[in-house]
């Protein structure tokens, strides 16, 4: 089933008016659903089932690709639903987004940072395929400290819980107080929980992990919560990986 949207909503999605000027068509019988005039506001339709006509015309919606990035708080799973009724990312776009769009990856429910959302799944293939192998940067604050040789296995890679043997990361100490510890660190796969779990493989505890780049593609000063599109260029630069 198509999404169901208002119909003035529906005609400016085709690019024939703006939602105001589609209220106007609407009133002075210029619009037909299934063949039926619809003079009344407020009708809903289906996209991709109900035909709408403008002056005897029909209207398709203009299939736009749609390329963001979200800085995601913690407290948000990065699925398009969630089966216990958690929020999703999809709740933190807001209208301006009216398409069908999804995360392109995951983080989880208390990652936050950087993550990628398109509806274009060629896209998706491409920045998520293993093949690519592409860099991902996270800043992880662990409980208590990490020895000298928990870093270095770290950067040599680990073997996680599932007997995976990661592939060497870089991993740069940046801060330690207070019983905790900063570590930035980039991982070249893009296996399930795998910061946490290289961390949990060493003895450390993540308390805090953070997303801050995807290959050249950085959140920057992007606000928690926050989505922008992405420029050409970085849409360009994941493309052609
Ligand atoms: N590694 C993790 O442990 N969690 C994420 O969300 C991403 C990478």
């Amino acid at each position: 089933m198509g999404d169901i949207v208002r119909l003035q909503k529906y005609i400016a999605m085709c690019g024939v008016a703006s939602r105001r000027a589609a209220e106007e068509l609407i009133s002075e019988g210029k619009v037909k659903v299934n063949g039926e005039k619809v003079i009344e506001q407020g009708v809903k339709v289906e996209i991709g089932s109900d035909r709408v006509m403008v002056n005897g015309k029909e209207i398709k919606p203009v299939q736009k690709d749609y390329y963001i990035m979200l800085n995601k708080p913690a407290g948000y799973v990065s699925t398009v639903k969630d089966q216990f009724e958690r929020p999703t990312v999809i709740d933190l776009l807001g209208e301006e987004v009216s398409t069908r769009i999804f995360p392109v990856g995951r983080l989880d429910y208390e990652t936050e940072g950087l993550l990628l959302m398109t509806n274009d799944g060629d896209f998706t293939y491409k920045v998520t395929h293993p093949k690519h192998n592409i860099d991902k940067t996270y800043i992880a604050v662990i409980k208590g400290g990490i020895s000298i040789k928990g870093l270095a296995v770290l950067r040599s890679g680990v073997t996680l819980d599932d007997g995976f043997k990661t592939s060497p990361a870089e991993v740069e100490m940046l801060n330690a107080d207070n019983g905790h510890t900063v570590i930035k660190i980039t991982i070249h796969e893009g296996k399930n929980r795998q910061v946490r779990r290289m961390f949990e493989a060493v003895g450390c505890r993540v308390v805090e992990l953070q997303r801050i780049s995807i290959g050249r593609v950085e959140l920057g000063n992007l606000p928690l919560g926050r989505w922008r599109y992405l420029t050409s260029h970085e849409v360009n630069y994941l493309k052609n990986l």
